[in-house]
């Protein structure tokens, strides 16, 4: 894989140079609420316009259906790159069309523009390799040179990520560069113990990656509405929990594995239980409280690891050498049900071995829980990426950054 040090070792003053970075950020309107990976193609947004480029960036934010919509606009992104840059940044309103054009001739050497959400078009996302094609063409006419440095992108097969950078001379940014060398030491030659701590809403998401895994972790500790699929398949009672009632039988079986493989799977022993699911606008309070893990109460709902559990958790990482997270323990954007995956984030500050915290959630979650992400071995801007990497597969998105 080139990188982007081997295009700057170049003459690359005046080249438009397209940067297909990953913008999908939290909004709130048009507030971003955690602007992280806007900061993290800061760098090689900066770099190439130091030397000279006339930089393009573009991303795709949210799902919309294949055309626009104003709610997935990325005139926000765009501004907070100005911000982040110290510089104006152009912006078209829209992705391979006039306002694109006339946005890029308009590029003076170093100068920075964004143009419109990618999905605002149907080929960007298409299955029909042609018609990912006639967009990629019309993409690699507004460009000469292809910068990847959208890793939470990599691992779909769309125009700009897969078809492009075939069409362009193209180089990795700094970002799936650090990136992919830190999930390399994840998957190559891990230090031991290796424990990694999965939460989230959706067991199906982390069932490849539990597969993989439990061939390669020493510990994987289970939080997040994904575990009350893992308590049912024990015959535990779980009262309104989230459950995949189609996913028990696997989990059940990953058990038996685990335990056959001598890998630890560790599951709660108390959870936090409420009424229903919070309010996450007004933040209003219930009565939540905490029960034994086998005992919901029938109109109860578990939305985080209670506190023996964040114990036990934080003993079962305490002489980690090498920690992978992705996914929160509960409910973190609600004080009531924020307790679990903040406990989780201070065991992984305590561990004396490299942590590595993968996916938006987790990755909001130390943030806007208050916690220094410098103190972390490393925050992935990926979330479904990460997994798919550790799961092993191959990523379209690298797999065209490679020749
Ligand atoms: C993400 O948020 O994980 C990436 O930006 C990819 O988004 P997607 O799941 O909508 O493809």
């Amino acid at each position: 894989m080139k990188t982007i040090d081997e295009l700057l070792s170049e003459d690359v003053a005046g080249k438009r140079v397209f940067v297909r970075a990953d913008l999908n950020v939290p909004l709130d309107g048009t507030t971003i609420t955690d602007d992280g990976r806007i900061r993290a193609v800061v760098p090689t947004v900066k770099a190439l316009a130091d030397a000279g480029a006339r930089v393009i960036v573009a991303s795709h934010l949210g799902r919309p259906k294949g055309a626009p919509d104003p709610a997935f606009s990325l005139a926000p992104a765009a501004a907070r790159l100005g911000e982040l840059l110290g510089a104006d940044v152009a912006f078209a309103d829209d992705t391979v069309g006039a306002s694109a054009e006339a946005t890029v001739s308009g590029l003076t050497d170093g100068g920075v523009a964004v143009i419109e959400n990618l999905r605002f078009n149907a080929g960007e996302t298409s299955k029909d390799d042609a018609e990912r094609a006639a967009f990629a063409d019309r993409l690699a006419g507004l460009a000469d040179v292809y910068v990847g440095d959208g890793f939470g992108a990599v691992h779909r097969k769309h125009a700009s990520v897969f078809d492009l950078p075939q069409r362009l001379p193209h180089y990795a940014g700094y970002l799936i560069a650090t990136e992919v060398g830190v999930l390399k030491k994840l998957t190559d030659d891990v230090e031991r113990p290796y424990v990694v701590v999965l939460g989230g809403a959706k067991v199906s998401d982390k069932l490849a990656v539990i597969d993989e895994l439990l061939g390669r972790a020493d510990r994987i500790l289970i939080g997040g509405g994904m575990v009350f699929t893992f308590l049912k398949a024990k015959g535990y009672e779980i009262g309104t929990s989230l459950v995949q009632e189609d996913q028990i039988a696997v989990v059940r079986e990953y058990a038996e594995r685990a335990e056959k493989s001598g890998v630890e799977l560790v599951l709660p022993v108390d959870v936090v239980v409420g009424p229903e699911f919070p309010d996450l606008k007004t933040k209003a309070r219930a009565d939540a409280t905490t029960v034994a893990a086998d005992a919901v109460p029938a109109d109860r709902m578990g939305l985080d690891i209670g506190t023996e559990t964040r114990k036990l958790y934080a003993s079962k990482l305490a002489d980690a050498a090498t920690v992978f997270w992705n996914g929160p323990m509960g409910v973190f954007e609600h004080p009531d049900y924020a307790e679990g995956t903040k406990a989780v984030a201070q065991a992984l500050l305590d561990a004396p071995g490299f942590t590595v915290v993968g996916g938006g959630d987790s990755a909001a979650a130390v943030r806007t829980l208050g916690f220094d992400e410098n103190a972390f071995g490393h925050i992935s801007t990926g979330g479904g990426a990460s997994l798919e990497y550790l799961e092993g597969k191959t990523l379209p998105g690298l797999a065209a950054l490679e020749d």
